[in-house]
């Protein structure tokens, strides 16, 4: 149990108000966090992006939640269009995404970027240090969008304890120094106590980082930068998903309705194979490469024509270029292949371009015979998890990019190179005629896996790390 206030902050909110209604934010942080957050009475500071979050904010911006059991503070920070422009749309999403995911030709980056990024970085720190004032708290920075906010908090607050998880990948040094204010990023990193990546990789990148570029000292084996008396510990926590939600919803009643209804809806015949893709409409998911991926399946394998739908979601996200126009190439490609392909039965995919809640995902996860996740570099890709959790029946095999940082982990998958669209038609092929037998015993053990290291247990091991700091 922490015995000091818990200072949670991210650029998304778990809670925001929209047409009249309070949402929760769908995702294994905030199920991890909110229970934590009300024992704790903590504070939770985020960017107020809600339409109607200001009608439910007190003078300070602060709300108290969750609705039905108010129970800690919600601190919205309030920004200005053009620093929403400049710190979310461009540094965040135009810049350091591109950097850290290594998509070296998209990434943009304008002046005005970095001089919004560090007034939204010091806004988010005024508000930490002044809703903290003089109690015992510690405070967890989340991503790519708050790297440099722990300097902004030490210089007003050098006692409170902060630590940093950053959820994307973190590049090596070749590719890091193309970042103008490399310095100041990293100096704004190493002003946390502790950084935290998904993997080992991630952490050793950005020691060289530190190393190469600040000249500062550090300690591989220990996990410890040292630069200007101060000492950072970097570790690696690879984040999960609520294994047991998935499971259940998986397998509750609900289920078969749900899926029914998707099939009708979209034409699917029973009895038909299901592929999935489930992902943000993002360029680093490698959704042409997946498309190029299933042309070549049906040219090279004409057999399964009509007897494979391949259903993929792919939710608009973050209204700037490239998104913009990468959308019209996927949405082109599909029309296509759909063309190419189909008939007046049958489509050989399936698109759906509205955000699903997860009751609904779960049971597309447990209903598809093979999931694909081609993602050309991804932190961790929880996608992957979600549908393993959600593989009741055991009869799905997980077609997984060797980019994603969850290809590191879970046992029991088929990896593939997105790059190799030639391997990865034939991977299709191969799952689809997978022997059952075979296709248990790999399922079981990567569900064993993702069970022990779920949601839950990656809280409790980061609490556990920054709980006697400071
Ligand atoms: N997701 C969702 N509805 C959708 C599509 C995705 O709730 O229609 C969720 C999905 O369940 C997962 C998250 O979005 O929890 C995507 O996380 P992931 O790590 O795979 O990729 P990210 O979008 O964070 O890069
Ligand atoms: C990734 C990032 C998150 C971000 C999410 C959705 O998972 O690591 O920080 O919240 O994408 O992107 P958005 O820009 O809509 O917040």
């Amino acid at each position: 149990m922490l015995n000091k206030k818990l200072v949670i902050v991210s650029n998304r909110e778990p809670y925001s108000h929209r047409k009249g209604r309070v949402e929760k934010a769908a995702g294994g942080v905030v199920t991890a966090l909110d229970p934590i957050m009300q024992k704790n009475h903590g504070i939770w500071v985020a960017w107020g992006s809600g339409e109607e979050d200001r009608k439910f904010a007190d003078e300070a911006g602060r709300v108290k939640v969750p609705p039905e059991n108010p129970s800690y503070t919600l601190k919205r920070v309030w920004l200005t269009e053009k620093q929403i422009d400049d710190y979310y749309h461009g540094y965040s999403n135009r810049f350091l995404w591109p950097l850290c995911h290594m998509v070296l030709d998209r990434v943009y980056l304008k002046r005005s970027y970095w001089t919004g990024y560090k007034k939204v970085n010091q806004l988010f720190a005024d508000a930490i240090v002044d809703e903290v004032r003089r109690k015992k708290a510690i405070v967890w920075l989340h991503d790519y969008h708050l790297a440099i906010c722990a300097s902004y908090i030490k210089e007003r607050n050098p006692e409170l304890p902060t630590t940093i998880f950053w959820h994307i990948p973190w590049p090596p040094y070749d590719v890091f120094r193309i970042c103008p204010q490399r310095k100041d990023l990293l100096e704004g990193m190493l002003a946390n106590d502790i950084v935290g990546f998904q993997l080992e990789s991630f952490c050793e990148n950005f020691m060289n980082c530190a190393s190469a570029e600040l000249g500062a000292k550090i300690d591989i084996k220990k996990r410890v930068v040292y630069y200007k008396g101060h000492a950072t510990g970097v570790r690696a926590f690879p984040i999960s998903v609520d294994f047991r939600w998935f499971e259940s919803s998986a397998s509750s009643k609900k289920e078969e309705g749900i899926i029914k209804r998707l099939m009708k809806s979209h034409r699917i015949q029973p009895g038909v194979l299901i592929g999935l893709g489930v992902d943000r409409l993002d360029y680093t998911k490698g959704l042409t490469k997946r498309l190029e991926t299933i042309d070549l399946f049906f040219s090279k394998y004409p057999r399964f024509k009509e007897k494979f739908t391949f259903v993929q979601v792919a939710v608009p996200t973050r209204k700037v270029e490239p998104y913009l126009s990468y959308r019209k190439g996927v949405e082109n490609k599909i029309r296509n292949i759909n063309h190419k392909y189909g008939s007046d039965m049958w489509n050989p995919i399936v698109y759906i371009d509205t955000r699903m809640d997860q009751e609904k995902l779960s049971a597309l996860y447990r209903a598809a015979d093979i999931a694909i996740i081609s993602s050309i570099y991804d932190g961790m890709n929880l996608v992957a998890k979600e549908y393993i959790a959600s593989q009741v029946d055991e009869k799905g095999v997980l077609l997984l990019s060797e980019f994603a940082g969850a290809a590191e982990e879970i046992p029991g998958v088929t990896l593939i190179n997105p790059y190799d669209i030639e391997g990865c038609a034939d991977a299709i092929k191969n799952a689809l005629e997978r022997p059952l037998v075979y296709k248990i015993e790999a399922i079981r053990e990567a569900r064993a896996y993702v069970k022990r290291n779920d949601i839950f247990k990656w809280v409790d091991e980061i609490l556990e790390e920054i709980k006697n700091i400071g």
